[in-house]
């Protein structure tokens, strides 16, 4: 078994100081074997954001996997987003893409972003190339395969459909061929969580989608508070499992409350959603 935390758009700069007090808590409590963080770290990647957020990240129980959003990019400094996009970036943070092997996954960060390009991001068959190199050589039935890329496959809220990736079933179907599990995202704001059997009915072998609202961040949508996920892998050869737990903030207790999880099993052709048991569900009194 394994337990990871994803965190997403923290964008420190506009960061809610309790949010983050609370946040340190829950995730320090439960020592969880990593923490993915999937961009937008900053909001205007300045480099005293970027030392905040180093300063939180170190708070927090190691390992740390994190790859940049569109906001990890100088905006307005012209000069510095055409010559030197990441720098303030990699000073705080290192390498914008990176892996994570250990228990029974193994986890490929991917950097979507561009400076030619505002907020949209994109994966190419050479991003494909270059991070699945440094895969493990045992089969990817073996262990159970994460992508985390900042940009989503697909969005809670239709109005957020222009926020996916671009190509984004040409990307979809690289992720199946490449036998990735689960696939994780940020960007929006706006959790959402299911296999690829509704967004992407014509892969040959399904996946998860896990996309995660802002943690720190007062830049919350209507109705989607700060929020963040726990990822619990349990894997044995053919047979795996995943659970993923949505924590949302709640404002008078000033605290994460964890929702129920949603659970998955891997199948024949790919992931699907296990029901709730409602037998465990009391009966109204
Ligand atoms: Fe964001
Ligand atoms: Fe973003």
């Amino acid at each position: 078994m394994t337990l990871i935390v994803h965190l997403s758009d923290t964008h420190f700069g506009t960061e809610i100081p309790a949010v983050v007090d609370a946040l340190r808590n829950i995730v320090s409590a439960r020592k969880p074997d990593l923490i993915i963080v999937s961009g937008d770290i900053t909001q205007r990647a300045r480099r005293a954001e970027f030392d905040a957020a180093k300063r939180f990240f170190q708070s927090l129980p190691p390992p740390l996997l994190v790859i940049p959003g569109n906001h990890d990019i100088p905006l307005f400094d012209l000069l510095a987003r055409g010559l030197f996009p990441y720098r303030n970036y990699c000073a705080a943070l290192g390498r914008q893409s990176g892996t994570w092997f250990g228990g029974d996954v193994a986890v490929f960060g991917f950097n979507s972003t561009s400076p030619l390009r505002h907020t949209r991001g994109k994966l190419s068959p050479a991003h494909f190339k270059a991070t699945l190199k440094e895969a493990p050589p045992e089969s990817p039935r073996n262990c159970i395969r994460i992508a985390c890329v900042h940009q989503p496959l697909h969005t809670a809220w239709m109005q957020d459909a222009h926020n996916r990736l671009i190509d984004v079933e040409a990307t979809a179907e690289q992720f199946s061929r490449h036998d990735f599990d689960l696939v994780l995202s940020g960007h929006v704001h706006v959790p959402y969580i299911a296999t690829t059997r509704e967004s992407f009915p014509a892969l040959n072998r399904h996946f998860i989608l896990s996309g995660a609202g802002t943690a720190t961040s007062y830049r919350t949508r209507p109705g989607a508070p700060n929020s963040f996920n726990f990822i619990e892998t349990g894997s044995n050869g053919e047979d795996a499992e995943v659970d993923i737990t949505l924590c949302r903030f709640d404002e008078e207790k000033s605290e994460f409350l964890e929702n129920p999880p949603y659970r998955f099993r891997r199948v024949q052709d790919g992931w699907k959603e296990i029901p709730p048991d409602i037998s465990q569900v009391a009966a109204p009194g």
